[in-house]
């Protein structure tokens, strides 16, 4: 059986999908497993989800950092000193530099919970639901320089319903985002899409 391959993860909160990749890397036949978790924000909550599983966690402060460079510079030396072949942003909530995103480049992947191109950025629900669509969801993508573009890997569809806040259809979307970054992730590490 080749190696897994070796997954960083970025978070900055709660850290639902860090638990939904954990939980997939606990099949012997998965092909990837996560070795290190870094936030840059103490005390964030998929932290813990990393400590229970037995996983490296660091804290890497953007706040530490005069620039953005600098600070994504203190990420990939950790990742590269964790021998990371591919990084999962999970809730990540910083921009990086072009620098950082050209280095990994085709080994950087994010889960965004809307049908991109559609509803980038931040209050995803709330234009979701304002744009009057009928169906939304998640998609998990390459990282470019642009934030919230790269070349898509998977989607997974949900329905918007009459009388939903962004809090209903954030829950049925999570649900599928659960499911999705786990199948994307098997999808890149074994080479099955490529950036
Ligand atoms: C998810 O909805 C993800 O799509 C978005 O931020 C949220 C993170 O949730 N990028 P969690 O921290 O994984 O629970």
């Amino acid at each position: 059986m080749s190696a897994k391959s070796k997954v960083g993860v970025l978070i900055s909160g709660r850290g639902s999908n860090l638990k939904s990749l954990i939980a997939a890397c606990t099949d012997t036949n998965y092909p990837a497993e996560i070795v290190l978790v870094i936030s840059n924000v103490a005390g964030a909550g998929g932290l813990t989800h990393a400590s229970n599983a037995g996983i490296e966690t660091k804290v890497i402060s953007h706040k530490a950092y005069p620039s953005r460079e600098a600070f994504d510079s203190a990420i990939d030396t950790a990742l590269n000193d964790a021998g990371i072949d591919i990084v999962c942003e999970a809730g990540f909530m910083r921009i990086h530099s072009e620098s950082f995103v050209r280095k990994w480049q085709g080994r950087i992947i994010n889960i965004h919970p809307s049908l991109l191109p559609a509803f980038k950025g931040t209050h995803v629900h709330e234009q979701a639901i304002a744009a009057g669509v009928r169906m939304s969801g998640c998609t998990v993508h390459f990282v470019a320089a642009e934030v919230d573009s790269g070349p898509i890997i998977a989607q997974s569809a949900v329905p918007v319903l009459k009388g939903d806040t962004p809090e209903t259809l954030a829950a049925r979307v999570l649900e599928e985002e659960h499911k999705l970054y786990p199948l994307a992730l098997r999808l890149a590490v074994e080479g099955r899409v490529r950036a």
